[in-house]
């Protein structure tokens, strides 16, 4: 039988959304974009749920797209399944409850960039984020481009996205990134205390608290624009090398390419 790379469980008003793939570090395939992208907006419906919360299995939070998957859709041009990633990203920019995130460990790529969107994010002292998009040829995705930089200032921002330099916990906590470090066997406690904790509030004025504090039209143009750059780049030479090294654990050779003006 096909093992569950995503479970969702509802219970007392949260749904949680778990990222079951522990031996792929929790790498998100085009199949679970589409299970977390269905449970998103089954949030955004339906009125039992009020808030949801991302965890995870093992030790590693989610080691971002597969690359596997990547390198197969650059190679395919006509998939059996379009790619779901855009789906789930708009489910959760639009997700008008809470977002809750369990972060036991290390998020890279696009499990660092759905931190950006999550309403409250804790986190493991011990872990860290990093965004390599351009140590694999692409660029940053998730309106992260915008959201990082405003977090971080360009210099920063910057370095984290182009050197592939890591954030640590305490950095992503002083930078408001995160909520609130702990231990990484307290995290998944904490998170659901603070989504029953979410679930008394008044539920149209959380509604209306969370829909004033961000500007969803504006980070849904940054999307845009991202994706556009993205999916080109996707396709490209430097990402054909980016995914080939790793497959074949070697640090990937981008001097061979020269920049185009
Ligand atoms: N896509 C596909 N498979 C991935 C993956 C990813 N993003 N991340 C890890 N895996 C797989 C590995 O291929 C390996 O599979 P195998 O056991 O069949 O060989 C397994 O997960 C364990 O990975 P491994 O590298 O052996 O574990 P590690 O603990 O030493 O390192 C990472 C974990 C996540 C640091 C490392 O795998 C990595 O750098 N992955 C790529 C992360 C990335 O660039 N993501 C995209 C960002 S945009």
């Amino acid at each position: 039988m096909t093992p569950e790379l995503i479970k969702t469980t509802q219970a007392n008003g949260v749904l949680e959304i778990c990222f079951a793939r522990p031996d792929k570090r929790n790498a998100i395939t085009n199949d679970m974009y589409r299970l977390i992208a269905e449970a998103l907006e089954r949030a955004a419906t339906e009125p039992a749920i009020r808030c949801v919360l991302f965890t995870h299995e093992g030790e590693f939070y989610c080691a971002g797209n597969d690359l596997m998957d990547f390198a197969a859709g650059a190679a395919n041009p006509n998939p059996s399944e379009p790619p779901q990633v855009d789906r789930m990203l708009t489910a959760l920019l639009n997700c008008p409850k809470p977002v809750v995130a369990a972060v036991g460990g290390n998020a890279i790529g696009v499990g660092a960039t759905m931190l950006l969107h999550c309403d409250l994010v804790y986190m493991a002292d011990d872990a860290k984020l990093t965004m390599p998009f351009l140590n694999l040829a692409l660029v940053p995705e998730a309106g992260s481009s915008v959201l990082l930089t405003a977090q971080l200032g360009h210099r920063r921002a910057f370095e984290v996205f182009a050197l592939g330099s890591a954030l640590s916990s305490n950095e992503a906590q002083t930078s408001g990134l995160v909520t609130a470090l702990m231990p990484k066997e307290e995290v998944s406690d904490k998170a659901r205390a603070a989504c029953r904790a979410l679930c008394q509030k008044p539920p149209a004025a959380l509604l209306l608290l969370k829909q004033l504090m961000r500007d969803v039209s504006a980070t849904s143009e940054v999307m845009k624009r991202e994706a556009v750059h993205f999916k080109a780049q996707l396709k490209s030479p430097e990402a054909a090398e980016a995914f080939q090294a790793f497959m074949e654990r070697r640090p990937a050779d981008f001097t061979k390419f020269n920049p185009s003006v």
